[in-house]
């Protein structure tokens, strides 16, 4: 494994898998699983690599849409023996425990799918994980990656603030342009208590890093946080719209281009 390939996530394991479940958390099921399993277009018949797969929840949606397998790939030991678990009879699934970001057999050009959900921001290295994602794909094979949006989303760099002369609420951003490795503590007492690190990049350093992989981005979709406040009164209308216009995660999809 490479320095701090899946830092964290091992000791983390256990509060990460009761708190997705089966069914995914809040967002990954109002937002996030949505978005993936449409952009992802057709995928029956199709070989999908999960990359980054955590304890497996994007897998029962590739099933259902028709995939021939799935193979799930994950740098946490705890997290690929809960999925294992989980899809223990299901012949389709196949899950490793390795690094996104060094080669391995797994890159091998066989996928005619790959995703990422949620991990972008987790690994130390995103060249060299668009570059196996790449190198896992067939030419011509179909990518989504989902993560937090760059430029909206970054632990404790970003924040609403209420602007009472307009009445309205607004995203600060406190720092943005530089890469940043931000420390999470997760809920001690739940099963966390300890670190992950959440890697912040540019969002012309994100795009690219698939880009350079010859892995072209045909679309891109800025997912709203399904959740509004439910406080009311005054402030209610400039919270809405915030919420609809400021975005949580960042969407791309597209296919990984012949070599030239
Ligand atoms: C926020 S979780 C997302 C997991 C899953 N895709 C989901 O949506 O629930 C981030 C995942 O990235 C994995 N990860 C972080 N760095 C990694 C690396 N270098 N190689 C493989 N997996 C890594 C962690 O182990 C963790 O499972």
């Amino acid at each position: 494994m490479a320095k701090n390939a899946g830092k964290g996530w091992d000791p983390v394991a256990a509060w990460y898998d009761q708190l997705v479940g089966k069914k995914g958390s809040d967002y990954h099921r109002h937002v996030v699983l949505p978005a993936a399993i449409e952009m992802i277009g057709n995928v029956r018949g199709a070989r999908v690599l999960d990359l980054c797969c955590g304890q497996g929840v994007f897998v029962p949606l590739l099933l259902d849409a028709g995939a021939k397998e799935v193979v799930g790939v994950d740098a946490s030991p705890r997290l690929i023996d809960s999925a294992t678990e989980r899809f223990t009879d299901e012949p389709r699934v196949r899950m490793l425990v390795a690094d996104a970001c060094l080669d391995g057999d797994w890159a091998d050009g066989s996928f005619d799918a790959a995703v990422s959900l949620m991990a972008v921001h987790d690994v130390p290295d995103l060249p060299a994980m668009c570059h196996n994602m790449a190198a896992a794909l067939r030419p011509g094979g179909r990518f989504v990656a989902i993560f937090m949006h760059p430029c909206f989303r970054i632990p404790r760099q970003t924040h609403w603030g209420w602007d009472e002369g307009r009445k309205l609420q607004y995203r600060r951003v406190d720092r943005y342009g530089v890469d940043l490795e931000i420390p999470i503590v997760t809920h001690p007492g739940k099963g966390g208590g300890s670190e992950t690190i959440f890697y912040h990049r540019p969002l012309g350093e994100v795009l690219t890093a698939f880009g350079a992989e010859g892995l072209a981005i045909s679309e891109t979709r800025e997912l709203m946080s399904h959740r509004r406040s439910q406080a009311g009164g005054a402030r209610s209308k400039g919270e809405h719209r915030a919420a609809r216009e400021f975005p949580m995660f960042l969407a791309i999809a597209g296919t990984r281009l012949s070599p030239t």
